[in-house]
């Protein structure tokens, strides 16, 4: 669709997005993180405010600009991303999940910087789960026809591993990219298979990620009716 063609489509709904990358703190100075700038999260914000939605951006650690229109809600860890989401979710239109969540968090938080020790070898560091956001979205959707979109970067056989997450998580569409040292993380651009759990699959050509963006609010937008 060219753009300006689905000019407020989206109007009367709310979406919710999250974006960015969890920090899972071990000590007051150090965590876990991740390689995710927000970009494709804060592309799918701008363009749903384009398109009339009411937008709330759940924002992991990203040090891009508010969206102007969207409410921004920012969060650190998994676990707070996920209480916000399900807040914001609870009237939600459609949820798309564009953060990259940590799978795992240290076991332990030291509220005092750990410091080494001369002589000693360090301690392993014990990693618990995160909750599954996505997947506890899709299984409880808060509104009957909610739409929850989940993203995935994957390697080696990308089709078959999204076809296999979509199922897994048991959202209505995953938008899958293929990722390797120096694609998608930080990139203006992005390229993508969006894979339905009908079944279908739309390709998304190499482009800006608000061209993406706009794909997947054409889909949700499709679902919504
Ligand atoms: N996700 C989530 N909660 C988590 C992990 C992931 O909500 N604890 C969401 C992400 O926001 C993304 C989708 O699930 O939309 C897929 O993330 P991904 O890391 O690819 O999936 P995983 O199930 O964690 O699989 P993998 O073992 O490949 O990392
Ligand atoms: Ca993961």
């Amino acid at each position: 669709l060219a753009r300006g063609t689905h000019s407020a489509d989206l109007a009367g709904r709310h979406v919710v997005i999250s974006a960015g990358g969890t920090r899972e703190p071990l000590d007051p100075v150090r965590y876990l993180g991740n390689r995710s700038s927000g970009r494709q999260g804060y592309a799918l914000a701008r363009t749903a405010v384009a398109r009339g939605a009411r937008v709330t951006l759940v924002a992991a650690n990203s040090e891009l600009a508010d969206p102007a229109g969207a409410d921004v809600v920012r969060v650190g860890t998994a676990v707070q991303l996920r209480e916000a989401v399900l807040k914001a979710a609870a009237d939600a239109d459609a949820v798309v999940m564009a953060a990259a969540v940590a799978d795992f968090r240290p076991a332990h938080y030291a509220t005092g910087k750990i410091k080494k020790k001369d002589g000693e070898e360090p301690a392993p560091v014990e990693l618990v789960r995160n909750p599954d956001v996505l997947a506890e979205l899709s299984a409880g959707r808060a509104r009957p026809g909610q739409v929850v979109v989940g993203f995935a970067a994957e390697t080696d056989d990308v089709l078959a591993n999204g076809r296999a997450k979509l199922a897994r998580k048991g959202c209505d569409l995953l938008v899958v990219n293929e990722v390797g040292e120096d694609r998608t993380f930080g990139s203006t651009e992005n390229e993508a298979v969006v894979l339905a759990a009908d079944g279908s699959a739309t390709e998304v050509p190499h482009g800006p990620k608000e061209a993406l963006a706009d794909v997947v609010w054409d889909l949700v937008a499709g679902r919504l009716g």
